[in-house]
C-alpha cells in the first residue's frame, strides 16, 4: 500500500520513517519532505503542496492514507477537502482544528467544559489589556490568539515586559493578524509535559508521554523556539499524572468537542503544567504531534504505526495496545545560524553518523541540492538515540552528534535535564 504524509519538518521525517517499516507498505510519498526523506528507503518525496492537487494525486495514486503532519494545512481544511471526495486522511476538520488554530476558541472550551487551565481573558483593545495586567500583576503570559510557530507566547515576569508584549502585539501589530486579539493568562508555575493521543472522535489512544525544551539556549534560558530537543518517556508524567489527565482534560475534551457538534479525530497534543502537587493544567492544544517530540516518541513505537493509525480512523482507537521500546529516546536539535530569529539558509552540511540501531539522524531544515545537503530551514536535524537510560540515551545522542556538523550549528549540550536533575 501506499501513504501520503503532508509536511516537510524533523516530525514528518520520523512518521514517514517509521511509517515505511510497517508491513504492508510499498511507499510513503512526504509532501513537499526534506534532503531527509529525499535519502531513505520507500521513502519518495512529493513537490505538491497545494491541499487540492494532494486530494488529485492521493485519488489517482490509490492512498491508503494519508497523515497530516503540520497545523496550518488543517487549519486550512485539508481534512474536510479529503473526506469530501471519501479519502482516507488522519487529522481533525478546520473547525475542530481551531482547538490550535485560536487560542480563544481554546480557553473557552476548555472554560465551558471545565477542564483545567489557567484563568485568562481574551482583549482586542490594547488599554483595557494593560487595566487587566495592572489588575492581575506579574508573572503573567501574553498569548497571540492565532498560529505564530511558537513564537505567539510572551511569559512577562515583570510588568514592564507584559505591557511592551501588548503594545507590540495589539498597537505595532508585530505578530500579524494572528496578534490582533491576545490571550493574557495566569503564570503557572510546575514542570512541562507534552500529553499526546490519537483520537477517533470517541475514543483516545495516548502515545508515550516526552518533554519539550522550549528555550533556545542551555539551563532553558533565551528566546522560545519550536523546540530544541525531547525525550520520551516523560517522568514528570507518573502513572497518577496520567490517569490524571485522561480522566480531567483528554475524556472531558473529547466529550465536549462532541457536544459542541465537532468530534475531535487526528492526534491531540495537550502542552500540561503539572504542579508539585500533581495537579495538572492545560497550557495548550495543538491539534497534531510535536516537533522535536515525534522524533523520540517514533524510536520508541514498535508497534505498526499504519495499522495504530488505521484503527483510529476506523473509529477504534481503544482497541490498539500499542508496543513501546522499553527505553529510553532523546533528541537533541541541531538549528541554523540565527535561528530563531532569521536563521541562515544553504550551508552546507556534514555528516559521517554510520547507520546504528539505536540512533537516527533526523532531518527537518535540510534539503539535497545537486548532490550536496544543504541548510534550508531554521531546525536543520534532531539526532535522537535510545539508552537503558535519559543518561544514556543522551549520552548516545550528542555522541551521534560529534559525527555531524554545519557552519553556525546550534544546539543545546543539556538536553533531558530535567529528568536526569530528578533522579538524582
Ligand atoms: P504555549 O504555546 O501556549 O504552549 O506557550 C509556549 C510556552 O510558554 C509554554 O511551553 C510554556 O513554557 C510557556 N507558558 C505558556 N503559558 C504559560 C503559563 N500560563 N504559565 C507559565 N508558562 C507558560
Ligand atoms: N514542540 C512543541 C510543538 O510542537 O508545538
Amino acid at each position: 500500500m501506499k501513504i501520503l504524509v503532508v509536511g516537510s519538518g524533523g516530525r514528518e521525517h520520523a512518521l514517514s520513517w517509521r511509517i515505511a517499516q510497517s508491513q504492508d507498505v510499498q511507499t510513503v510519498f512526504v509532501a513537499p519532505g526534506n534532503g531527509g526523506t529525499a535519502n531513505d528507503t520507500r521513502i519518495c518525496n512529493l513537490e505538491i503542496t497545494d491541499v487540492n492537487a494532494l486530494a488529485d494525486f492521493a485519488q489517482s495514486e490509490g492512498i491508503h492514507l494519508t497523515v497530516v503532519g503540520p497545523e496550518a494545512p488543517l487549519a486550512a481544511g485539508i481534512v474536510d477537502i479529503f473526506r469530501a471526495r471519501n479519502l482516507r486522511i488522519f487529522g481533525p476538520t478546520r473547525l475542530a482544528a481551531q482547538l490550535e488554530s485560536s487560542k480563544d476558541f481554546a480557553k473557552a472550551f476548555m472554560e465551558r467544559h471545565a477542564i483545567p487551565t489557567a484563568a485568562y481573558q481574551t482583549f482586542t483593545d490594547a488599554a483595557l489589556a494593560h487595566d487587566y495586567v495592572n489588575q492581575r500583576g506579574a508573572p503573567i503570559v501574553i498569548k497571540a490568539d492565532g498560529l505564530a510557530a511558537g513564537k505567539g507566547v510572551v511569559v512577562a515576569m515583570s510588568l514592564d515586559e507584559a505591557h511592551e508584549a501588548i503594545d507590540m502585539m495589539l498597537l505595532d501589530n508585530k505578530m500579524g493578524a494572528a496578534g490582533a486579539r491576545v490571550v493574557i493568562e495566569d503564570f503557572l508555575p510546575g514542570e512541562e509535559a507534552s500529553f499526546i493521543v490519537v483520537c477517533d472522535g470517541k475514543n483516545a489512544l495516548p502515545l508515550a508521554s516526552s518533554q519539550d525544551h522550549k528555550r533556545l539556549l542551555d539551563n532553558d534560558q533565551g528566546p522560545n523556539t519550536g523546540g530544541m530537543g525531547a525525550y520520551s518517556p516523560a517522568p514528570v508524567v507518573t502513572p497518577e499524572v496520567h490517569a490524571r489527565v485522561m480522566r480531567e482534560v483528554i475524556y472531558p475534551t473529547l466529550n465536549g468537542m462532541i457536544k459542541d457538534g465537532l468530534p475531535y479525530t487526528g492526534f491531540l497534543y495537550a502542552g500540561l503544567m503539572v504542579s508539585p502537587d500533581g495537579s495538572i493544567k492545560v497550557l495548550e492544544f495543538n491539534c497534531r504531534m510535536g516537533d522535536p517530540e515525534t522524533q523520540p516518541i517514533m524510536m520508541r513505537l514498535k508497534s505498526d504505526l499504519v495499522e495504530l493509525l488505521d484503527y483510529a480512523v476506523d473509529g477504534k482507537a481503544d482497541q490498539f495496545e500499542p508496543q513501546w521500546d522499553h527505553r529510553v529516546a532523546l533528541g537533541v536539535v541541531m538549528a541554523a545560524a540565527n535561528y530563531p530569529d532569521t536563521p541562515r539558509k544553504g550551508d552546507v552540511i556534514f555528516t559521517d553518523a554510520p547507520a546504528a540501531e539505536d540512533a537516527k539522524v533526523f532531518h527537518a531544515g535540510t534539503e539535497l541540492k545537486d548532490g550536496q545537503l544543504l541548510t534550508s530551514g531554521g531546525r536543520v536535524l534532531c539526532v535522537t538515540a535510545l539508552g537503558n537510560s535519559v543518561k544514556a540515551a543522551q549520552r548516545r545522542a550528542y555522541e551521534v552528534l560529534e559525527h555531524t556538523r554545519f557552519d553556525g550549528a546550534q544546539y543545546r549540550t543539556d538536553i533531558g535535564h530535567l529528568a536526569i536533575n530528578r533522579k538524582n
